[in-house]
């Protein structure tokens, strides 16, 4: 169902293939910002974070065609270690349901990160932003239900004539207003969308599970205007991700609860094809847990709300996406934070390294926390801006797997991570404050998995490719064992030359 690769792109997707890794980093974004809730007036700038893990001065231009009389135009250079926060006017800030031409185009010479703050007094969540190398043509929106005001999402348009037809959930009373058309539920919005096109859809209905298609690639957030998640207290706080294209969904996830809270933890499980079943093992406090969810229909979800003690692996039999709501905080409670919506990377997509930096809050800074999951005999080789993580760190065992999970307190700034013995990390970057929060991934591949897995001829030890297309990237250990119990010797090797012999490792070489 998924092409990520469409006819006249194919030479494009080759070339990406042939250059290496698609990730989060790149030289092109085209982001923007959804409708958020002004309190009081005072109408908060949303805010763009840039960084970069090069040594060397990295240029960088933002520019969008403008909108009424305020054009937008800036240059500057950030290098390893520094963070550029831009600040954008409130009128990129998109409005209800439209369509205008509100998008933002980062560009830069060398690779760069980007974070998307869209903040307003005691409402406010950030975004990874994913560059246009590894947008897709195939997506399905998120929302918090009841909404509380509205839920949300918006397309963003890179390439000039991109068909794009929207397939409205199954949803009662869904009533979308689009240039005097009235839309309900199960109905098609179809329409052009240009370069620098953004087309916001809002409704008190819940939008989860919009299916969003193009013949182009284009970039989709999504989330809530405000929202209060689950039953814990009253205050409402903006949602936002950038949606991972179907191509890069996962099968496979590590589930993390949000550090020092009790109340709990909210996941939607979103499922691309019908019949998917998922199950969810894990452990809280030493005792298992086990869940199985079945989803009928594609775009359908689960909700379900965990304790905030459970370390889980989920496994799902078909491409899932797994979202993770913080709850709103409790009235009176020591309890700090308020909801933010996350997207959790599937295990198929960690990376071996991260740049990232913390956003800023509005009345003083967050508490930021460092959610990771890495193999748990390589644990201590794990680097925090290039030291070891605390003593005091806890590691919880994940079941079923090689994996430990667990967080860390991070510093406001730039960080980096790595781990000494090339192996690749799960990573979420999260923060609370006295009624507000934020909180997605640290950063992670964009693989297109589900678009057919090319066996690699050549392997390079640590490549961050799946070289064996089994899902896991970087699994095997060069010892001339078969780590992974798949019948194949070192065919998808994390580190180094082997240390015994082996004449001529090739990959997938048969036992
Ligand atoms: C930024 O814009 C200037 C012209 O205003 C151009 O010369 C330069 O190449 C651009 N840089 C990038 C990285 O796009
Ligand atoms: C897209 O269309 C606009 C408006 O017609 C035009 O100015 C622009 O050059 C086009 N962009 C590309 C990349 O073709
Ligand atoms: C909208 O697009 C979908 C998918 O391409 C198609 O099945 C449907 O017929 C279109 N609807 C209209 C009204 O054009
Ligand atoms: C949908 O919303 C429009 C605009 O608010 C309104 O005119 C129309 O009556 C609504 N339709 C339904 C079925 O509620
Ligand atoms: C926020 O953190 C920065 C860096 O650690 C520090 O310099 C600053 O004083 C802090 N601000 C507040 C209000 O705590
Ligand atoms: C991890 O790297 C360290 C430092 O290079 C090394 O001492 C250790 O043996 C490595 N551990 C494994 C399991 O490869």
């Amino acid at each position: 169902m998924a092409f990520s690769c469409l006819s006249i792109q194919i030479w494009i997707c080759v070339l990406q293939i042939a250059l290496g890794v698609l990730d989060n980093k790149g030289t092109e974004f085209l982001v923007a910002f959804m409708d958020n809730k002004v309190l009081h007036g005072h109408d908060i700038k949303p805010e763009l974070f840039v960084t970069t893990d090069s040594r060397h001065l990295v240029h960088i231009n933002i520019s969008s065609p403008g909108i009424s009389n305020s054009q937008l135009r800036t240059q500057f250079t950030v290098s390893r270690g520094q963070v550029h926060l831009v600040q954008i006017d409130t009128n990129y800030r998109l409005d209800h349901t439209e369509s205008s031409q509100k998008a933002i185009l980062i560009q830069s010479d060398k690779d760069i990160v980007v974070y998307g703050v869209n903040r307003e007094s005691h409402s406010d969540d950030g975004y990874l932003a994913l560059p246009t190398d590894a947008l897709g043509t195939e997506y399905y929106t998120i929302s918090y239900s009841p909404s509380y005001y509205y839920t949300l999402f918006t397309v963003i348009g890179v390439y000039n004539d991109t068909s794009v037809s929207i397939h409205l959930p199954n949803t009662p009373h869904l009533n979308v207003t689009l240039n005097g058309h009235n839309y309900h539920r199960n109905q098609w919005i179809n329409l052009t969308l240009n370069r620098f096109s953004t087309l916001e859809i809002s409704s008190v209905a819940d939008l989860t599970g919009s299916h969003i298609l193009s013949d182009k690639a284009v970039g989709v957030l999504s989330g809530n205007k405000k929202a209060v998640v689950g039953n814990t207290g009253k205050s409402r706080d903006h949602l936002v991700e950038m949606l991972l294209p179907v191509s890069s969904w996962g099968k496979k996830f590590v589930t993390i609860p949000i550090p020092e809270r009790h109340a709990g933890d909210i996941f939607r499980f979103l499922a691309s094809e019908d019949n998917t079943q998922i199950t969810v093992h894990g452990l809280i406090e030493g005792k298992q847990f086990h869940d199985q969810i079945k989803i009928a229909k594609a775009g359908h979800y689960v909700q379900k709300q965990y304790s905030s003690g459970l370390y889980s692996h989920v496994v799902s039999d078909k491409p899932i996406t797994l979202f993770q709501f913080s709850m709103t905080q409790q009235r009176g409670g020591n309890d700090l934070a308020d909801p933010s919506l996350i997207t959790i990377p599937p295990i198929e997509q960690y990376a071996a390294r991260y740049t990232f930096t913390t956003p800023q809050y509005s009345m003083g800074n967050y508490t930021n926390y460092f959610m990771f999951v890495v193999k748990s005999s390589l644990k201590h080789g794990l680097r925090l801006d290039h030291h070891q993580l605390p003593r005091n760190t806890i590691y919880h065992h994940i079941p079923g797997t090689h994996l430990v999970a667990g967080y860390v307190k991070v510093s406001v700034g730039t960080h980096s991570v790595t781990n000494v013995n090339h192996t690749v990390v799960g990573g979420i970057l999260f923060g609370m404050a006295e009624l507000e929060s934020y909180g997605f991934p640290v950063g992670l591949l964009l693989k297109p998995l589900n678009s057919g897995c090319q066996r690699q001829k050549a392997m390079e030890y640590g490549d961050e490719i799946d070289n064996d297309c089994d899902g896991d990237v970087d699994e095997e250990e060069c010892d001339g064992k078969d780590d992974d119990g798949d019948g194949h010797i070192d065919e998808d090797c994390r580190c180094c030359a082997p240390k015994i012999s082996i004449p001529n490792v090739i990959v997938g070489r048969r036992r």
